[in-house]
């Protein structure tokens, strides 16, 4: 199994980047923000939590978040690896997601953060909202999820680079130059030279 984590900022480019590579290495995509909309659509008891959390800006609570991705990785039983993408966001959920992962016997090998400028990530953010329907997607929303992911998230980063599985890339060249990027660095880890 190969199990990669896409980290970085609201509108790093963690989705789009996500859905680029998935075919290329067969890994399975998750992203704890597509499921909780999802929870949000079919207004399930957990959606309406959760809706709260993400109007405001804030994060889902860690546990709602944790079981969620837990019955996922069980749901997909035969997967050659996954791309977590919005997860893990605080350093409980990276040792819950360690945790749960060594249960089936696999890790995560490698943590790719895409590093943006905030006044890009802003300017990305507001510039989708004009048509994403997404209530998260304004320039308050994006100043009270920056400040959500520079309290609890950023310190993840931290967590993995402990564990020597942290590259950082540069975000902010057009997406297809990313997408080579982070090619290159999987296919680094995939295939070393000898
Ligand atoms: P989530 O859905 O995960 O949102 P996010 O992390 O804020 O990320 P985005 O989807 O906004 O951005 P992205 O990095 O995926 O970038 P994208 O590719 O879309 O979470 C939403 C909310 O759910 C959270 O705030 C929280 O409340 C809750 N939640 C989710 N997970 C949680 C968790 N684990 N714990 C607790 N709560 C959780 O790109 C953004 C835009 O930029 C797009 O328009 C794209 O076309 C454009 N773009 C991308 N790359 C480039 C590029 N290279 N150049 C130019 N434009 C680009």
């Amino acid at each position: 199994m190969f199990n990669l984590v896409l980290f970085g900022p609201p509108g790093s480019g963690k989705g789009t980047q996500s859905a680029n590579l998935l075919h290329t290495y067969g890994l399975k995509h998750i992203s704890t923000g597509d499921l909780l909309r999802e929870e949000i659509a079919g207004l399930t008891p957990m959606g309406v939590e959760a809706q709260k959390y993400i109007d405001q800006g804030l994060l889902v609570p860690d546990e709602v978040v944790i079981s969620m991705i837990s019955s996922k990785i069980d749901e997909i039983a035969d997967a050659r690896g996954f791309i977590f993408d919005g997860f893990p966001r605080t350093t409980a959920q990276a040792e819950a997601l360690d945790n749960l992962l060594e249960f089936k016997n696999t890790q995560i090998h490698m943590v790719i953060s895409l590093d943006v400028p905030v006044e890009e990530l802003a300017r990305r953010i507001v510039e989708r909202g004009a048509t994403s329907g997404r209530t998260d997607d304004t320039a308050e929303g994006v100043i009270k999820r920056m400040e959500e992911y520079n309290n609890k998230t950023a310190p993840v980063a931290a967590y993995y680079d402990q564990q020597g599985k942290l590259t950082v890339i540069n975000g902010t060249l057009p997406i297809d130059d990313v997408t080579q990027t982070l090619t290159r660095q999987i296919d680094k880890h995939l295939l070393p030279v000898a």
